[in-house]
């Protein structure tokens, strides 16, 4: 005989970051709750985040670090719930954290923290968690969610999906927050894996293929991007790098990535002056002045620079710190879901309320995290994401 379902006040579905901050903000204002993750092992994601230390926010999250069809969408949320707010958390757990770099916050010793200081407020909060429950089934009847799963089944008026999106399909990593979105009708922005690798041609990789595991500061863009000054790094199969991660959540097929190998700097000023010093120098041998030498022959083969400085004029020398500093490289693709950091696109929404996540043409229906069309940059943004659209939904429900 199955148990009749059991009926709560809301049902979050995903024990990723935004699902736990969904249902202990709702749990704390007295709801009951119930959170549901098909995976065995419970936040796998955070546990692998930050090279095992969690990049849990960047103090400087602020609405022009996400991309999403409506850059706005984010903007209520992450005011309302901000990085002070998560790190008062933190720092209530007495969890050691540290700033690396560009305003972003990890924990000293281990992501792991991060995990129990979630479990512990998810009890505080009286919310249950149930893990290992594959859903067999949502539907929508007479004001009430139902979910059945292996587990057991739940009856709601709110469904809070954060299923998050398909990147690491091997540690449980899914597109069904699109499935429930098609399935109730909502609109989803095509996804796409973000924050992933370049891969060049067979051609461009039998250059580059050489320059594995040289890393240099780039300047890098893709049309309609930002410029992200940070390191590049050659793989065997392209390009990767923190610069190049940031880039590709803005790259479509078919379009160039333009790179600079030498940005902040005049080449073309640096390598007539050294063409005043040492003129017999070949141009390739003065780039490696500046530069890792396997890159600086690379890099003078692509721009044609070839010779002596003295053989050059000053216009060719121009040239070729111009062409140095945007260097059209022409990908075949990205590493994909395999490895991409996240999912872009998701969930539209267009058709979701700013404030609480709340599907407009669905009552009681909230979509958060990374499932939804809001994608941040590298570096801690999207963990706030999870938290601040966790937070709006949870406090809403
Ligand atoms: P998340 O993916 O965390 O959680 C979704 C949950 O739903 C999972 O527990 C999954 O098992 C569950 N689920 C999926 N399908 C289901 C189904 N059908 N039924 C039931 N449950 C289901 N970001 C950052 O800000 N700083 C960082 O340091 C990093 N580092 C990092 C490293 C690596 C290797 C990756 C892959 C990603 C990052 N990120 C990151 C990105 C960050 O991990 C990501 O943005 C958040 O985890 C998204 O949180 P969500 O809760 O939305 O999804």
């Amino acid at each position: 005989m199955t148990a009749a379902p059991q009926q709560l006040d809301a049902i979050v579905l995903g024990a990723g970051a935004a699902g736990f901050m969904a249902a202990i903000e709702a749990g704390k204002r007295g709801k009951t709750v119930v959170l549901i993750d098909h995976a065995e092992v419970i936040g796998e994601k955070i546990r692998i985040s930050g090279g095992g230390r969690c990049n849990f926010t960047n103090i400087n999250a602020s609405p022009k670090a996400y991309l999403s069809e409506n850059p706005k969408f984010c903007v209520s949320a992450l005011a309302r719930y901000t990085p002070r707010d998560f790190l008062k958390l933190v720092e209530k757990h007495k969890i050691a954290w540290y700033e690396k770099t560009l305003g972003q916050l990890f924990c000293e010793n281990s992501a792991t923290e991060i995990i129990e200081m979630l479990l512990d407020e998810l009890a505080a909060a009286g919310a249950e968690l149930v893990a290992g429950a594959r859903v067999r089934d949502v539907h929508h009847a007479d004001g009430l969610f139902q979910v059945a799963t292996t587990q057991g089944e739940w009856r709601a008026p709110k469904l809070v999906v954060a299923t998050g999106g398909p990147s690491i399909p091997k540690i449980g990593a899914s597109g069904f927050g699109y499935e429930l979105a098609a399935k109730f009708g909502l609109a989803v922005v095509a996804p796409r894996p973000a924050l992933t690798p370049f891969i060049f041609d067979d051609e461009l990789r039998a250059e580059t293929g050489k320059l594995a595991g040289v890393s240099t500061e780039v300047a890098a863009r893709c049309v309609g991007s930002p410029v992200f000054r940070e390191a590049g790094l050659f793989t065997h199969r392209g390009l990767s790098g923190p610069a190049l991660l940031q880039a590709s959540s803005y790259w479509r097929q078919g379009q160039p990535l333009t790179v600079d190998f030498a940005p902040g700097r005049d080449l073309g000023a640096e390598l007539i002056a050294a063409k005043a010093a040492t003129p017999k120098r070949e141009i390739a041998t003065a780039l490696g002045a500046g530069l890792p030498h396997r890159l600086a022959d690379f890099l003078a083969s692509s721009v044609k620079a070839r010779g002596t400085l003295a053989d050059a004029s000053h216009a060719e020398l121009r040239r070729v710190g111009a062409a140095i500093g945007a260097l059209d490289l022409k990908p075949v693709g990205l590493e994909g879901w395999r490895i991409a950091e996240v999912a872009a696109g998701g969930v539209d929404v267009r058709g979701l309320n700013s404030q609480t996540m709340e599907a407009a043409a669905v009552p009681g229906l909230y979509f958060i995290g990374e499932c939804v069309d809001v994608t941040g940059w590298l570096g801690g943004y999207n963990f706030q994401w999870a938290w601040a659209s966790g937070a709006a939904a949870g406090r809403a429900i």
